[in-house]
């Protein structure tokens, strides 16, 4: 019989996510639904055990609702207790269980463009200490890299970050200013923050003059495809990426731990650019 999953955020109207699990849920043969349930801050604790009562089998967990939901779940992992977040719930053994496919699906996705098989030897630079650098900065530690180098505008939540990832990997906090200054010493810049994000096309989070060709320079926005920041990056001669990919595999890696079925990645990323052009 099929199961239910779902999302649950405010405001959810504009989630991709119904119609990228839908697709694969029907692709793969398998009878599930997702469906996205709009609840507000006030109505999460209810509305989490409203979900516990209809015996709903996972779902994903957006904003706002990332760290409020944590003390309602019967367990939270522990990456997901690193990144202060939850973006994906599922059930073993009749609880309801909290981990984060956020960083990990960045990771993944990160690792299959560049082709490497880990940054183990990669020095690695995050622009931001916000939510969405919490998840990619804490799985970046976690799975091993030479370096991990946060800059933040705030330079004391870059440090509060980088505390967090100093117990598993090399971890440096710095300003902004030194991060376009010793740009040319990483390997793979990321940004984290919503600067460039349409409406604001012209901004950037940083100068890239300083980059050094071949760099991997990786944007988390899609909303434009490619942000001004990327454009100039690849005049620098980086490779770039914007991010669709992390979207799509955080999606993957929650419907696997649901279903233990794979998805189609492919078939996921064209569902969600399709839905982005409208
Ligand atoms: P998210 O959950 O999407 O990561 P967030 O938690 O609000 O969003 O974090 C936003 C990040 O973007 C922060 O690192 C923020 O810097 P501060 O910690 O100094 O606030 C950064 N950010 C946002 N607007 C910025 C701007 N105009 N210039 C520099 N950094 C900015």
């Amino acid at each position: 019989m099929g199961k239910l999953y779902g999302l649950i955020g405010h405001p959810i109207g504009h989630s991709m996510s119904p119609i990228m699990h839908n697709r694969e849920f029907m692709e793969l043969g398998l009878s599930h639904h997702y469906h996205a349930f709009e609840l507000s801050p006030e109505q999460l604790e209810d509305g989490v055990e409203a979900m516990k009562m209809l015996d709903i089998q996972g779902f994903n967990v957006t904003i706002p609702h990332k760290v409020a939901i944590m003390p309602l779940l019967d367990e939270v992992e522990q990456e997901a207790l690193d990144i202060g977040a939850v973006n994906t719930v599922y059930k073993r053994d009749g609880k309801y269980v909290g981990t984060n496919t956020d960083g990990r699906g960045y990771l993944m996705s990160l690792l299959s463009m560049t082709g490497e098989e880990s940054l183990k030897e990669k020095n690695v630079l995050v622009i931001g200490a916000g939510g969405a650098a919490r998840a990619v900065s804490v799985s970046i530690s976690h799975s091993g890299v030479r370096s991990l180098t946060i800059a933040n505008r705030t330079l004391e939540k870059a440090e509060e970050l980088s505390n967090v990832c100093a117990r598993y990997s090399e971890t440096y906090a710095i300003t902004l200013k030194e991060a376009e200054e010793s740009l040319g010493n990483y390997d793979i810049v990321i940004n984290t923050t919503s600067i460039g994000m349409s409406p604001h096309l012209d901004r950037i989070p940083l100068s890239v003059d300083r980059l050094k060709p071949g760099t991997v320079l990786s944007d988390l926005i899609y909303n434009p495809l490619e942000t001004q920041w990327m454009k100039l990056g690849k005049k620098q001669g980086a490779v770039t990426d914007n991010g669709i990919s992390m979207f799509v595999e955080q999606g993957a890696l929650a419907f696997e731990i649901w279903t233990g079925a794979s998805p189609d990645r492919q078939r996921m990323r064209k569902t969600v650019l399709k839905e982005l052009g409208g």
